[in-house]
């Protein structure tokens, strides 16, 4: 595969099919992804959970982010490097929003930054994007604002909800952002979304639409030892599979 660019990724808004694109947060898991030819490999904040074990993604700090984009992008030969800006990393302004995106860059050699919202980071994104740092914006369900949402639920259910997150889709655009991930939206809007914006659209949890889809790596290998998401496939079981290997070996040593 060649090395991906941001501009790649623009031009999957005409692909005759949806591109595929998975979270990853360790330099394996990256080789394999990598290897498999996916174009965009997010860093995700869901590495609060998945490897941190945290509840939310608000406790994940900029540090635990900044080691694990530095380990996926040494696996990540071709792909683009996507890390995501954790919770209060460019909230507080637009300086801070620079120099953590910039650390993404600079130290951890990602290819371009996430960050979650619509209207009320368009400055950050044009900072960011004047500076020369490709964003990937994310609306819809964001994680980041699970308190204020009142937990994890599909967004834009109501008209005036549908509106804003239109509203928000075109603010990201009008931002410079290359593309935008849709989560957890009723597909009919996503699909709305998808027609009007000239910038690809990555779904997840929003229907079958989109430009691409997202999805968590340890959510479709089923390595977490419990229910993913209705929107993930699992395609395999492996903290069974993991778990018996660890047994096998545990029992071969106690028979030496
Ligand atoms: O943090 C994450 O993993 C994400 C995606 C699933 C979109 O933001």
């Amino acid at each position: 595969m060649k090395n991906i660019t941001i501009q790649d990724i623009k031009d999957f808004k005409k692909a005759a099919s949806p591109f595929a694109t998975l979270t990853a947060y360790d330099f394996n898991s990256a080789q394999i992804l990598d290897a498999a030819e996916i174009p965009l490999i997010l860093v995700g904040d869901s590495a609060s959970m998945i490897m941190y074990g945290y509840n939310t993604t608000l406790p994940v700090s900029m540090d635990e982010m900044l080691l694990i984009v530095k380990a996926v992008s040494r696996g990540a030969n071709h792909s683009l490097v996507v890390a995501d800006m954790p919770f209060l990393s460019y909230q507080p302004s637009l300086e801070t929003t620079i120099k953590n995106a910039g650390l993404f860059m600079k130290e951890g050699l990602a290819g371009a930054i996430k960050l979650e919202g619509g209207e009320r980071v368009m400055k950050n994104i044009t900072a960011l994007v004047e500076h020369g740092i490709p964003v990937l914006g994310h609306i819809g369900l964001t994680p980041q604002s699970f308190h204020q949402m009142s937990g994890y639920k599909i967004q834009g259910k109501t008209p005036e909800g549908a509106q804003k997150i239109i509203d928000d889709a075109m603010a990201v655009e009008d931002a410079g952002a290359f593309g935008v991930v849709l989560e957890c939206i009723p597909e009919p809007l996503a699909t709305q979304i998808t027609q009007k914006l000239q910038i690809p659209t990555i779904g997840i949890g929003s229907g079958n639409t989109c430009d691409g889809q997202i999805q968590v790596f340890h959510d479709i290998m089923g390595l977490m030892g419990n229910k993913p998401p209705k929107h993930a496939k699992q395609y395999d079981d492996l903290y069974t599979n993991m778990l018996n290997i660890v047994k096998r070996y545990k029992d071969d040593v106690e028979q030496l």
